[in-house]
């Protein structure tokens, strides 16, 4: 089983022509909200893949909180992790611009997910092949899931995003950690060919359209990515992660992991929103035969 243990928001999601300056007002050509929350994105593109997921998170007891519940009990994400407390639910104002996204998140009732939620949800995390993290929840929660993993050996996936919210010695006790190029200069404050080298195969680079890189102690390796006509690029680091954790807790090497993970990347960007392209396992299949 794969635990998720992060944010579930709703995405407020305002498409534009035109950039406004600052002061400036335009109109827009598309409004809509849908399900998202990087924590949420990852349960879910696990779960379309196959792999049992358990969510541990929290939303409001508002509409979106109670959409948010259904979209990922639809999804057959187990939810008996998540809380709903007394805060707003999560959201994310994302502003789609020319192919590419800028997105603020108001975390809301996922900055409730604590120690005590985490302890009340033991029993999940203990049965867990990989504990997958982001860093939309409080950074003290991010640390004590980590003490509590390294002591029952359980292996941890990060990704850390937003990567402002990083701290740099959390790299000693995760399993793989998942920058894209952008965060990972920034945690680092180098170029990436130099960090990866420092971290034979748990730092894995995700490069956008171009794939991802890792260095496996002799070499880097650049798994390339499927180019694709992209329409919506966000969920596409998420649907990474969620195809990532599958494939290595089905017993594929990191190689082919990333090779899988950048396959259904692809995918998700070919529809509109953060889970709207999240690839079934045939999917990705048909897309690596045909690769081939
Ligand atoms: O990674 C994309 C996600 O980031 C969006 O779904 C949004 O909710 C933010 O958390």
């Amino acid at each position: 089983m794969i635990t998720v243990i992060g944010s579930i928001n709703m995405d407020i999601a305002i498409r534009t022509d035109i950039f406004p300056k600052q002061g400036e007002t335009v109109l827009g050509n598309l409004f809509t909200t849908i399900p998202g929350g990087k924590g949420a994105n990852q349960a879910v593109a696990a779960a379309r893949l196959g792999s049992q997921v358990q969510m541990i998170g929290a939303v409001g007891q508002d509409a979106f909180g109670n959409e948010l519940y259904a979209n990922l009990k639809n999804e057959k994400v187990h939810v008996a992790g998540i809380t709903k407390t007394s805060n707003s639910t999560g959201i994310a104002n994302i502003l789609l611009h020319n192919n590419d996204n800028r997105i603020i998140v108001v975390p809301g009732s996922n900055f409730d997910v604590d120690q005590q939620m985490i302890d009340q949800n033991m029993d999940f995390i203990k049965q867990s092949s990989i504990v997958m993290l982001q860093l939309e929840i409080p950074a003290e929660t991010i640390e004590y899931v980590l003490d509590v993993c390294e002591k029952l050996s359980i292996p941890v996936l990060l990704n850390p995003a937003p990567a402002a919210n990083y701290k740099r010695e959390w790299i000693e006790k995760v399993t793989y950690l998942t920058p894209n190029e952008t965060e990972c200069e920034e945690i680092f404050g180098t170029d990436y060919e130099t960090v990866l080298k420092k971290y034979p195969n748990k730092i894995i680079v995700t490069l956008g359209g171009d794939g991802a890189a890792y260095y496996d102690g002799n070499k880097i390796v650049k798994v390339p990515g499927f180019k694709t006509k992209a329409v919506d690029t966000t969920g596409a680091g998420d649907t990474f992660n969620g195809a990532f954790a599958h494939a290595i807790t089905t017993g594929k090497s990191i190689e082919k992991s990333v090779e899988f993970a950048n396959i259904a990347a692809s995918l998700s960007v070919e529809k509109f929103g953060a889970q709207g392209g999240m690839p079934q396992i045939e999917k990705v299949n048909a897309r690596l035969e045909d690769m081939k």
